[in-house]
């Protein structure tokens, strides 16, 4: 009997979220209200007692975020090619220019080491991206932003319930921010939350999340700042409010999957394997490398013809249309390209089974033996 599809990630979602769905369904009330609150409050707590506001996606909190550092026009902001688009974009939609810094190839991350040369007068913001759920060394980083004046807004899309130095991610630094993305580790569906610094005036934060308006007692309203519409629904804060019960279950069975993967993979495979780190990383994807000269597209096929579904996260950014026409080129980044050209997400999610990956491990053998 031939088993069911194994996508590379699926939500969790349990019958009691969903039950809470279903009542703020029914409650008249669907859109930001209480849930929203009290989903910023559990964020808030698990990050210290920081202030956290709640948006419709990580791709608005970095904006936000950017906005609130009063970065925009003539600026620059150094950031990693290896990374989801929505990180460079946002640099652009500010009017801002992005800087891209070459990652390291044992992290997959930015390089710290090259973050110093790349640094202009224009500079005003470092934006490090956790990749895969790995940190960025949060002491090395913001040593490097304190000596040139720079504010940091990590992105931790990928890197809840992650830490570094035993502290979550989240829990110290300048900006953080989240996405709850369907196929992060926490998902709202879609959704996405942001940690201010003790510098920012949440009210600022909030204004800039919806329209700009300012509420006064008496009914009145005013508008003094542009705002975007970023909120989020209590629809999608309640799935967070029940993910967030399940956060620290997930990360420890993603840690159980990931060990399964480092000891069932085949060295023969030839396989790049990630950092095996298991104090910090929240596993957000388990990703390998496949071997130089190998056709991608065959083992994404073959492993398709084998029930199992695979991704590639990412293609390096600066080789888009959009950023070769800001005069990036082929060469420029030869780590991230390299890594981007030979990467394979396998899957990885809380809810399979021990027997899934050996599943996708014998696939991965069959596939790579097949194109041999
Ligand atoms: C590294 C990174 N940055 C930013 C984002 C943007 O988040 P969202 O999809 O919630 O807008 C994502 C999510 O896909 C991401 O993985």
């Amino acid at each position: 009997m031939s088993q069911p599809f194994l996508p590379f990630t699926r939500p969790s979602i349990d019958e009691e979220t969903i039950a809470s769905v279903a009542e703020v369904l029914r409650s008249g009330w669907i859109t930001s209200g209480p849930k929203v609150q009290a989903f910023e409050a559990a964020l808030s707590s698990y990050c210290g007692g920081r202030p956290v506001r709640a948006f419709n996606s990580g791709t608005a909190t970095l904006e936000v975020a950017l906005r609130l550092a009063k970065v925009g026009a003539g600026d620059t902001v150094i950031t990693t090619p290896l990374t989801w688009v929505a990180t460079a974009n946002v640099i652009l939609e500010v009017g801002a220019t992005p800087v891209l810094v070459d990652v390291d190839p044992l992290t997959r991350n930015i390089d710290l080491d090259r973050i110093e040369a790349a640094i202009l007068p224009t500079t005003r913001a470092i934006i490090p991206v956790d990749l895969a759920g790995l940190p960025v060394d949060r002491d090395r980083l913001y040593a490097i932003a304190g000596n040139h004046n720079l504010r940091v807004i990590e992105d931790a899309a990928q890197s809840l319930d992650a830490s570094w130095d035993d502290k979550p991610i989240g829990s110290t630094g300048d900006f953080v921010s989240f996405s709850f993305h369907a196929n992060k580790n926490l998902t709202t569906s879609e959704g996405g939350a942001l940690v201010l610094p003790t510098d920012i005036d949440p009210a600022l934060c909030e204004r800039l999340r919806l329209q700009g308006v300012r509420r006064f007692p008496d009914g009145g309203m005013d508008v003094d700042v542009l705002g975007g519409k970023f909120n989020m629904t209590d629809i999608a804060a309640a799935i967070g409010l029940g993910q967030m019960k399940q956060l620290a279950g997930f990360t420890a069975r993603r840690r159980e999957l990931a060990r399964r993967y480092f000891a069932l993979i085949d060295p023969a495979f030839g396989l790049g394997l990630p950092l095996a780190d298991f104090g910090n990383c929240n596993w957000h994807m388990f990703q390998v490398l496949l071997p130089a000269g190998t056709d991608r597209g065959r083992v994404i096929a073959a492993m398709k013809d084998q029930g199992i579904g695979v991704g590639v996260h990412y293609p390096p950014l600066h080789l888009f249309s959009l950023y070769r026409r800001l005069g990036f080129k082929e060469g420029d980044f030869p780590n991230a390209e390299r890594i981007g050209a030979a990467i394979l997400t396998l899957p990885l999610f809380p809810s399979m089974q021990d027997s899934d990956v050996d599943r996708v491990c014998a696939a991965l053998g069959n596939s790579l033996r097949e194109i041999a």
